[in-house]
This record gives C-alpha cells, structure tokens and sequence, in this order.
C-alpha cells in the first residue's frame, strides 16, 4: 500500500472539515485502505440506499470510507477529490452529477497516482485513462426496456396515437442522456408515437409534482396519454398530482417509470404505475471487489454493469420476484 505522507494534523483537521466517516477500522486500528467516495446527493430514495451499500460494503471490506456528500453541487465533488488527493486515498469513487468537467481534477488524480472508480454514472471525457473502471448500470438499455414496454402496450391497446410526456432526470447526467436515447431509438420512428414534451425534473419528487402540474396546464389531462418518467421519486411526485386530477380523464394514462424503489412497485401492483424499469442501488460490493482487485496490482474490467430487467402490468405481480428496494 502506498504511505499516506500527510501530516497527522492535517488529518486531523481533514477529518474534522469535512466530517469523513469509517477511516478507522472498528476495533479503532487504522484501515489498510482507504476509499475516498464523492456522493453527488441524496436527491432520492435510490440515492440513500446507494450510499448505505457503499458504506455496508466498505465496512465488510474492512476498508476506510471518507465519504463527503456534495448536495448536488459539482465544484463541491471537485473539492472532494482534491481533499481526497491530498489525503492519499488509495483509491478515490465517485459518483459524477453531470458528464463534463471532470478532466483537470481527474488529471490531477492521475499524477498523484490514484485510480479512480467511476460509480453509477459516467463522464464525457477524450481520455479514458483518467478513470480505471466504471461501475454502474447501462441506462441505454433502461430506455430500451421503456421503450419496448411502450410498444408492446400499444400493441395490446391497438393504440393508433399516444403523446408521451416525458419528465427527465438532471440535465446532462448520464442517467438523463441515455434513458432518453435508448426510449427513442424504441419508439421514435414509430408514427404511433409523438414526444410531446421533454421537461427537468432534476430527479427530485418536487420538481416531479411541478413537472407534471405544468404538463397538465399546457396540455390537460386529454392531452397526454403516457407519463415517461426517468426515476421514481419523480414519478412519485406526478402521481400525487395527477390522482388530484380528474380522476377520468388520467385514469387510462400510462405510466412508465425506473429505478424499482418499494414505493414504485408497490404503486404497480396497486395499478397506478403500468412499467417499472429497474435500476440497482446496489453497487457496493461490485465497486469494494474492484478496490480488492486494483490494490492487489490487478487490472480491472474497463466497464461493470448489474444484470436488470422490468416489472409491468404484463406480469404476473403476485410473483415474490416482484419488488422493489
Ligand atoms: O444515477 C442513477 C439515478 O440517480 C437514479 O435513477 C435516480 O433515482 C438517482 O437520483
């Protein structure tokens, strides 16, 4: 393991700044390695059992975890990882907010010889040495499932025409970009299909309510046939508005969401939801196996992504596979 040079008080005083959990072991012997995660948030219920599972499986690891939380705000990730440079992590995690502006603090990474593990989202970057792996699901192929979801309702409906409104995650993020993409490369050069609308929900429940209150002001409930939503906390926060709503008019609208949140699965069984595209929180052991494999000299996978699938009206839903996280 490489010798962290940084004197005891700047650690100190580190620690103290910027309230690092796990660097000790819990019989209080300092950890052999030590992780320095970046979390972009707590935007959603995914989020939060995103960050449990990090720290579940750095402690089963037996790994130091100096965890810093950036609220959403991409210069306080950057901070994070010049802190974590400065401490000399052995290795740094994080979880990018948006795709660009990564290059200089990551080059900055590089030739302090840190290797860096991009967890659950990616970068748009002309140098992919500046990350060692990424761990994370493969959101084009969320879209996809939506979308195919999307076909194969029409198709039972005889649909001639739906207007699809579609309420998308934080402009730029990886989720936001590919979960689009790969739904219209489903239906797009479909006639039967029209985007009315593409609007911010930021991944947060508010902005979902306010979405959706929006949508139904410019277009009426007549107006929309199908909600795509690319996370649940947001189509949580449009389902509190649209069951306010004339309940005839929204009834029949189709709802599509992602990630499998209880909630969102639980609201499919009960009918309100149509498809449930799944997305797992659960990257920690995946992303600790990595540190295991990159400490120990190893080079790892360029690209991990969990195995997912879908749950919708189309299954049987009494089945115990059916649930949510
Ligand atoms: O990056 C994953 C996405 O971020 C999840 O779908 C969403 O719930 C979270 O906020």
């Amino acid at each position: 393991m490489r010798k962290r040079f940084v004197p005891v008080l700047m650690l100190l005083v580190l620690l103290l700044l910027t309230g690092c959990s796990g660097k000790q072991e819990p019989g209080g012997e300092t950890a052999s390695v030590v992780v320095g995660f970046s979390q972009l948030g707590a935007e959603s219920s995914w989020r939060i059992a995103n960050t449990v599972s990090m720290e579940q499986a750095a402690k089963e690891a037996g790994y130091g975890l100096m965890m810093e939380n950036a609220n959403q705000k991409q210069e306080k990730q950057i901070d994070a990882i010049r802190s974590f440079i400065a401490y000399r992590v052995d290795v740094i995690v994080f979880s990018p907010i948006v795709e660009t502006g990564w290059d200089n603090v990551l080059s900055e990474a590089k030739q302090a010889g840190i290797p860096v593990i991009l967890m659950d989202r990616m970068i748009e970057t002309q140098d992919d040495s500046l990350y060692k792996a990424y761990v994370g699901a493969d959101f084009y192929a969320e879209g996809v499932r939506a979308g195919e979801y999307l076909v194969r309702k029409a198709d039972a409906l005889g649909a001639e025409h739906l207007r699809i409104a579609e309420i998308c995650g934080t402009t730029d993020s990886t989720p936001m970009r590919d979960r689009h993409r790969g739904f219209m490369d489903v239906i797009g050069k479909d006639a039967r299909f029209t985007v009315i609308d593409s609007v911010d929900g930021d991944f947060l429940q508010s902005k979902g309510e306010e979405c959706m209150r929006e949508l139904l002001e410019k277009y009426g409930a007549d107006g929309i046939d199908v909600v795509y939503s690319h996370n649940d906390a947001m189509t949580l926060g449009a389902l509190n508005v649209l069951e306010k709503t004339d309940a005839a008019a929204t009834k029949n609208m189709i709802i599509i969401t992602v990630d499998g949140e209880k909630d969102a699965v639980d609201a499919l069984k009960a009918g309100r939801i149509n498809c449930v595209v799944q997305c797992t929180p659960h990257l920690g052991p995946s992303v600790m196996k990595l540190v295991r494999e990159m400490t120990a000299g190893k080079e790892p996978p360029k690209v991990y992504h969990p195995e997912e699938g879908a749950f919708s009206d189309f299954d049987d839903l009494t089945d115990p596979a059916v649930e949510g996280f």
